[in-house]
């Protein structure tokens, strides 16, 4: 199972490149890593789980946070208490977005960047991504709020972008009135 010792920290080179498009079928090794990063989110979502196995809480991760430079993200959702929605998507790409703009208002986190960072990342208030999923099979999610800034966050990991870039630290709440917080 996978430990917050297995996710890599923003110091590593692979963090800040592209990762490469998969192609199907998936192997084993795949398809294993991708139901690992599934029980992880999912038990750090859950206060038992992630005490007994000393979890950050996190909703998305991407393989490159493994080390591994695959184009896939993986998102658990808590839609209602104690209630996951698992969302899997291979070579996803962000087909359309809406004018109107958002931000976490306590500030955006990532299991890959250990410590705090103030400021603002605007994103999207509702996305469609299109992708594939494990079996190869063309998928369209539309997602808005937290489910979309999600997205956004795993789709710029994929691009080797952080959302620590996005901040401008001589100005981290820019432009923070244009935006709707959540
Ligand atoms: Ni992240």
């Amino acid at each position: 199972m996978l430990l917050m010792k297995d996710i890599l920290d923003e110091k590593e080179k692979c963090l800040h490149e592209k990762s490469h498009e998969v192609t199907f079928p998936l192997t084993n090794d795949q398809k294993n890593t991708v139901k690992d990063i599934i029980e992880f989110l999912t038990n750090s979502q859950i206060p038992e789980m992630a005490e007994k196995y000393d979890l950050r809480p996190g909703m998305g991760l991407t393989p490159v946070q493994l080390g591994i430079k695959e184009r896939y993200i993986v998102i658990v959702h808590e839609y209602d208490e104690g209630k996951f929605d698992n969302y899997v998507v291979f070579n996803p790409k962000l087909v359309s977005n809406s004018e109107e703009m958002i931000y976490v208002g306590e500030g955006e986190g990532c299991l890959s960047v250990n410590r705090e960072v103030d400021g603002i990342v605007p994103r999207f208030a509702r996305v469609t991504i299109e992708g594939y999923d494990e079996d190869g099979n063309k998928i369209r999610i539309r997602a808005r709020e937290e489910l979309a800034i999600a997205f956004q966050h795993e789709l710029d990991h994929l691009e080797g972008i952080l959302f620590t870039d996005k901040i401008d630290p001589k100005n981290p709440y820019k432009n923070k009135e244009k935006y709707r917080e959540i």
